[in-house]
């Protein structure tokens, strides 16, 4: 290939690189403008063994530089053989100390933090106090996510909604296949498991920067789970402790109240198929495994259409058409081609209205 094809096309790839890495330094999803106790902590991680590798490069690259050059044969010399030296204490005691020093200055706070990010004794105690600990049970899906508060008896989906500066605690497990529950500007990550080994821990949503986020930050599947992993999104609505109560206390009494004709027309057609699967109140006494779908109690307040198209009707028409070419894989898909383009605008109107707020 000529090479001034080659170069630009370097260029250009470089340049479209540059473009899309620069999308990621959005407040609401960028791991490098921690937005919380735990991620001010993994941040400082980060630096500091960013600070330490760069340091052995640059040591260990001036000495390879220093010796290139004092030590490279010269003109003149090319038969003469330098002095031969074999084994060194001085040097090997060097650079056998200088590591376990690096290592140990590395170990320390990493091991120190691991423990503070694993002190989950607050949510697990008898008798918490339920004002004060807020603990959230997580459970990943193909390819939604399950957001209970067992102390208030509400449910949500794909919509997490968490108060501000106070540690929320977290119970991760999965309903089918492995997840990984990611908030990448607040913390994590941490697996969601199958079956029994249930994790735990916690997060701390800072105010101020939920405010320059804009109230919301992007939550994610970190854990290859399917066709659609990259599409497993989830948002966060950190809001201040007394408006989270206000929330909850709503969603406590929520129930569908259809007035709209159409909307009305809508409510029948879910409640004769979508119902099996779907609640439209966010208290569901059912156990999980009869959970098979995602809580609509709030449908009409939440940020995504299936957690990633912005939430208008338009698009919720879209994904109740052909929910396969959206998300590939999902649940939902066995609708397709069984609803009239009436019945779809009747149950748009009908979620739309589903609202707390
Ligand atoms: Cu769920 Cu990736």
């Amino acid at each position: 290939m000529k090479k001034w094809l080659l170069n630009w096309r370097l260029f250009s790839l470089f340049s479209v690189m540059a473009l899309v890495l620069a999308g990621c330094g959005e407040p609401f999803i960028s791991a490098l403008q921690p937005a919380g106790e735990v991620a001010d902590m993994q941040y400082s991680l980060m630096l500091l063994s960013t600070a330490i590798m760069v340091l052995v490069i640059l040591v260990v690259t001036i000495i390879f530089v220093y010796v290139v050059i004092r030590f490279r044969q010269r003109k003149g010399e090319e038969n003469k053989i330098p002095k031969q030296v074999e084994g060194s204490h001085k040097l090997e005691i060097i650079w056998t100390v200088i590591p376990i020093i690096l290592l140990i200055i590395l170990a320390v706070p990493t091991v120190k933090a691991t423990f503070e990010l694993a002190d989950v004794k607050p949510m697990n105690k008898e008798n918490r106090d339920k004002e004060k600990t807020l603990v959230v049970n997580v459970r990943a899906n193909l390819y939604w996510w399950e957001f209970e508060y067992p102390d208030y008896g509400v449910i949500t989906s794909q919509d997490l909604v968490v108060p501000t500066d106070e540690r929320v605690y977290f119970n991760l497990k999965a309903s089918d296949v492995k997840h990984s529950f990611w908030i990448p500007a607040v913390g994590g990550k941490m697996d969601t498991n199958v079956e029994e080994s249930k994790n735990q821990f916690w997060l701390e949503f800072d105010q101020e920067d939920a405010e320059k986020a804009g109230g919301i930050f992007y939550g994610k599947c970190a854990e290859l789970c399917g066709p659609s992993h990259a599409l497993m999104d989830f948002k966060v609505k950190a809001v201040p402790r007394d408006e989270f109560n206000q929330w909850i206390e709503k969603m406590k009494n929520a129930k569908p109240v259809v007035t709209d004709p159409v909307a009305k027309e809508g409510e029948a057609i879910f409640n004769k198929s979508c119902i099996g699967c779907h609640a439209v109140t966010p208290v569901d006494n059912r156990p999980e495994q009869a959970r098979t779908a995602p809580n609509l109690g709030n449908f009409g307040d939440r940020e995504r259409i299936a957690g990633i198209l912005e939430h208008n009707e338009e698009n919720l028409k879209k994904w109740l058409k052909d929910p396969e070419s959206i998300k590939p894989g999902n649940t939902m898909t066995n609708t397709y081609g069984k609803l009239t383009d009436e019945q779809i605008d009747a149950l748009t109107k009908y979620l739309m209205s589903l609202k707390v707020e």
